[in-house]
Order: C-alpha cells, then sequence, then structure tokens
C-alpha cells in the first residue's frame, strides 16, 4: 500500500473515472481534478462562438481566451456562466473529443492542471492523466468495460438527469469517441506504463472501490 500525492485515473469513455475519483477525493482526502471537463468546457465556447471545430487558428483562439473555475462543490463555470450540465451531454463529449486533437490546445487544459495540482494532493481523471500529464504518479489506474456496458451507465445517467437520448445515440458516440481518443497522433488513450488496469464490466463501484482501497494507505 502507497500514499500517493497524485492518483490517475484513465479510460475511456463511461468507464466509471470521474464516479471513482469523486470517491476517492471524499475518502482519502484528494481533491479531484476532472480533465475531460476543460476539454467539454473549451469545446462548448467553440459551439457558443460558432467556431468550425475544423478551424486550428479559431478553437485555439477560443481555448486561449476562455476563463474555466472548478467551484469545490463540483461546478463548472465558464467566463462565470455556470455550464456544469451542458456540456454534459453526448454532443459536448464529441465536440470536447475534437478540440482535444489538437496539440497546442492540449498544452494550454496539461499548463492549467498542472497549475491546479501544485502542493495538493489530486486524483485527476481523463485519457493521458497518468501518460502525459503526470507520468510520476505514484499510483496510475486505468478504468475499462466493454462499450456496451459504458454506453448503458451512460444513457441511464443521462436519462436520470432528465436529457432525451437513445441507447443507440449513446452507443454510436462512446464508439465515435474510443476511435477518435485512442488514435490521435498527439497524446492518445493508452494504458499508462505501470498502471493497475481494472475492468469495471459488470462490476458495482463498492465493487471497483474495495479493489482500489487495497492500493491506498487509509
Ligand atoms: O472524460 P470526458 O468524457 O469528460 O472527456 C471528454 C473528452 O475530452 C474525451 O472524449 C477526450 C477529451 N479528453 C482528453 O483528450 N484528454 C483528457 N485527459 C480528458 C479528456
Amino acid at each position: 500500500m502507497i500514499n500517493p500525492k497524485i492518483i490517475t485515473i484513465d479510460g475511456p469513455a463511461g468507464a466509471g473515472k470521474s464516479t471513482l475519483a469523486k470517491e476517492i477525493a471524499k475518502q482519502f482526502g484528494y481533491v479531484h481534478l476532472d480533465s475531460g471537463a476543460l476539454y467539454r468546457a473549451i469545446g462548448y465556447g467553440c459551439k457558443l462562438a460558432g467556431v468550425d471545430l475544423k478551424n486550428r487558428e479559431a478553437v485555439l483562439k477560443v481555448a486561449e481566451n476562455l476563463k474555466v473555475e472548478f467551484l469545490p462543490d463540483g461546478r463548472v463555470l465558464l467566463n462565470g456562466k455556470d455550464v456544469t450540465t451542458k456540456i454534459r451531454t453526448p454532443e459536448g463529449g464529441l465536440l470536447a473529443s475534437q478540440v482535444a486533437q489538437f496539440p497546442e490546445v492540449r498544452e494550454i487544459v496539461v499548463k492549467l492542471l498542472r497549475r491546479m495540482a501544485k502542493g495538493k494532493k489530486i486524483v485527476i481523471d481523463g485519457r493521458d492523466a497518468g501518460t502525459y500529464i503526470f507520468p510520476n504518479a505514484e499510483l496510475k489506474i486505468y478504468l475499462t468495460a466493454s462499450p456496451e456496458e459504458r454506453a448503458r451507465r451512460r444513457y441511464e445517467e443521462l436519462k436520470k438527469k432528465g436529457y432525451s437520448v437513445t441507447y443507440e445515440e449513446v452507443l454510436k458516440e462512446v464508439v465515435e469517441r474510443d476511435r477518435q481518443d485512442e488514435n490521435r497522433p498527439f497524446a492518445p488513450l493508452r494504458i499508462p506504463d505501470g498502471a493497475v488496469v481494472i475492468d469495471t464490466t459488470g462490476k458495482s463501484l463498492e465493487e471497483v472501490l474495495l479493489q482500489v482501497k487495497e492500493l491506498i494507505d487509509p
């Protein structure tokens, strides 16, 4: 067992990363950094500004001028406005995945995350947290699950929040995002060296937590 300063949780969309990160933060006193929320906020900011996501210069300009804040209660503010629920839609995921293809956008986000982590014990979830943002993290976790199970979880979560989506739409979005996140040339989704791999298919949050708790000093 270890007492890590940085815990990274990587994996594909819907594997349960942010749920696990929130629980670890609560139970072990870590600050949770949700790296996907930053890409989502940038993607959403581009949409609001009517920016074509293929236009690298225009996307970069939006990213450079965005002010994103994480509030301690989990809310995300974009230029002072609460966008917490707006960025969580399937469309928000695809927009995020698209802007995340640009290395310059990633550099902005990575710098911001490293600054946010300074002097704190953090648990960060994302796609490149253990491979690129914090390669020296003491504990790296890679969460995965079958695409169907991930889509089902996302679908149920979105339905509960009142979004009108179909399971087929969510599955399509999950598969498309996997393809984009795994195939981008810069900092793609990969299992970090030395990561503990947990397949959450058919497992409850409690079961996964039990497995993770065995790795961390209480
Ligand atoms: O974790 P999420 O579903 O909120 O992430 C949304 C998108 O942001 C994801 O499909 C790819 C991108 N992302 C990334 O490229 N790198 C990260 N560390 C986190 C998210």
